[in-house]
């Protein structure tokens, strides 16, 4: 039997501080045994990367335990040993997808990954390799380091694709904080995270965090401030005869920026209701956009009245 003679290895958990190294080798072997370090003191609930055959693995101390699965997540390829481990499941550190240590079994896909035994004696650790003859689960997509994620956002339900390169454990229906052209805002994932999206797609902003829940019930109580701002902007419209209806707005989830829609014309006059907004509201900046022009289609320029702000 072969092995490959030595690897570096690293191990992280994004939910601790601090990293690990441990040099691995493959340097005997009885049987289908061979032995991976002559480490044992791997803490629990840590794992480690192995090279066997050329092939990475990762190997966890569960308790008292010794268990080992393909390294590398049949997902977008991250590295399972840097994966979080409770309850003798692994998370990989990317996207969150669960691997039972003991079956394999993944939580988002029913390819399972190869599972190895592992035992420890006085001269290191041993990993049976005979399941490397089995095929391997394929990696689902190439990883080019941007998670990308659908997500729905904004009072008029705009639907964009925000990427991030952190690894993001979000699902379908969460709340999350994306960052638009238009500022940070709310939005809702509009379908399964973990099924990848063209990488060719080029974001409409970046997804900056899972939303906590007191944060969206903060955001949903700014909106009564929408219900003001349209009774100001609708008395302003009467009281000069302006053939414009204000009929929705929102604001922002950064709590400072108020976005109102309105049916009809660019008005010279909205300069004054922006002001009128801006400091009754106190908000920082006040958009007022046609309804029937997308939200970011505007000059860009911040003079033309669709994208113009106090
Ligand atoms: S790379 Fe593992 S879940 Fe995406």
């Amino acid at each position: 039997m072969t092995s490959r003679s030595s690897a570096a290895t690293e191990l992280s958990c994004a939910a601790e501080s601090g990293a690990m190294a441990a040099q691995l080798s493959a340097s005997h072997a009885t049987a289908d045994w061979v032995l991976v370090s002559t480490d044992t003191s791997l803490p629990a609930g840590k794992g480690v990367t192995a090279w066997v055959d050329d092939v990475e693995l990762a190997i966890f101390r569960v308790g008292d335990d010794w268990l080992a699965i393909d390294g590398r997540c049949p997902h977008k390829g991250a590295s399972l040993a840097e994966g979080c481990v409770e309850g003798g499941s692994v998370s990989c550190p990317w996207h969150g997808w669960g691997f039972d240590l003991r079956t394999g079994a993944c939580d988002r896909t029913p390819a399972a990954l190869r599972t190895f035994a592992v035992r420890a004696d006085e001269a290191g650790l041993w990993l049976d390799r005979s399941p490397l003859s089995q095929p391997r689960a394929p990696i689902v997509a190439a990883n080019d380091g941007i998670q990308r994620v659908l997500v729905r956002y904004g009072t008029l339900g705009w639907v964009g694709v925000f990427g991030t390169v952190n690894s993001l454990n979000c699902q379908h229906r969460d709340w999350v904080v994306v960052q638009s052209d238009r500022g940070t805002e709310l939005g809702e994932v509009l379908a399964d995270p973990s099924k990848p999206i063209s990488s060719t797609s080029k974001p409409t902003g970046e997804l900056l965090r899972v939303a906590a829940p007191d944060e969206q019930v903060v955001h949903r109580n700014r909106q009564n401030l929408v219900e003001q701002a349209l009774a100001v902007a609708k008395r302003l419209c009467e009281s000069k005869s302006l053939p414009v209806e204000f009929v929705d707005g929102e604001v922002l989830f950064d709590g400072e920026t108020l976005v109102l829609y309105y049916l009809g014309e660019f008005q010279a006059d909205f300069a004054e209701l922006r002001t009128r907004l801006a400091i009754g509201l106190s908000m920082s900046r006040v958009d007022v956009h046609p309804l029937i022009e997308p939200v970011g289609g505007g000059c860009g320029s911040g003079g033309c009245g669709s994208c113009a702000s106090h």
